[in-house]
């Protein structure tokens, strides 16, 4: 296990609108969080899998689900107001680990990873030391410049996905430079301190869970996924 896996999962899904956490919403009778921490325990290279979570659900993780996450084995840290600052909670509790070669960030809220997925990302960052899944984006986009707008080529965008991985080294001294203008994701703080970025194309499968609708694509995706 050197790998170490931080995975935010201290929002509010504000945009999802339920009363809980929408990390605790199910598919197939699973919640989100524990179906995104369950495939990265399937990872042989996966060692730590750290969790900030928001003092709200701090009686729902430790208390109600006790015996799952330490099946799990995951360690809960306090997360923060921005993702990133969760990120950075989950990076103090791996600091001085001297096991941990490879740090990777995967969203809660991306419970239909694919092991595939998984297995390329972490064999492709061995020589790059910062990739990413990204997806080819599927839509046609025109961009707006004012007096008129313009068909954009798609053939090079990538939506950047989670998880995102890095040397252990280059990931803290990214975090150790924020300066606390705010980023998209990781691979835009490490990017800042001027290292390259591997995209691996990944499945579109991979979505974000973000409003309530998405559960019924992810139904659906898990079911092709488990067939
Ligand atoms: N996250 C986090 N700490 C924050 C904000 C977000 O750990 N301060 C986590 C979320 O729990 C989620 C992931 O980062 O797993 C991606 O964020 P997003 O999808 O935006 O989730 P929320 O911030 O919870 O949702 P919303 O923006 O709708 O409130
Ligand atoms: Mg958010």
């Amino acid at each position: 296990g050197s790998v170490a896996v931080i995975v935010p999962a201290a929002g509010s899904g504000r945009r999802f609108g339920s009363e809980t956490n929408k990390l605790f919403a199910k598919i197939d009778g699973v919640a989100l969080w524990v179906m995104s921490v369950r495939r990265l325990r399937d990872q042989p290279c996966v060692g730590r899998i750290v969790l900030p979570i928001a003092d709200a659900d701090r009686d729902y993780f430790l208390v109600q689900h006790a015996e799952l996450a330490e099946s799990l084995g995951v360690e809960f840290v306090a997360g923060g107001d921005q993702r990133s600052d969760s990120v950075r909670q989950g990076l103090k509790r791996i600091e001085g680990d001297e096991s941990v070669r490879w740090i990777a960030v995967h969203d809660a809220a991306r419970p239909l990873v694919s092991p595939e997925d998984l297995q390329t990302l972490f064999s492709v960052v061995i020589s790059s030391k910062a990739a990413i899944l990204a997806a080819p984006l599927s839509g046609t986009i025109r961009r707006d410049l004012g007096s008129h707008t313009q068909t954009v080529n798609r053939e090079d965008l990538y939506e950047a996905l989670t998880p995102q991985v890095f040397d252990a080294g280059l990931l803290r001294h990214a975090y150790s430079h924020h300066n606390g203008r705010p980023a998209t994701d990781d691979a835009e703080l490490v990017e800042r301190t001027g290292h390259a970025i591997s995209i691996v194309r990944g499945s579109a499968d991979n979505l974000k869970i973000t409003y309530p609708e998405d559960l019924l694509v992810a139904e659906a995706i898990l079911a092709r996924q488990q067939a």
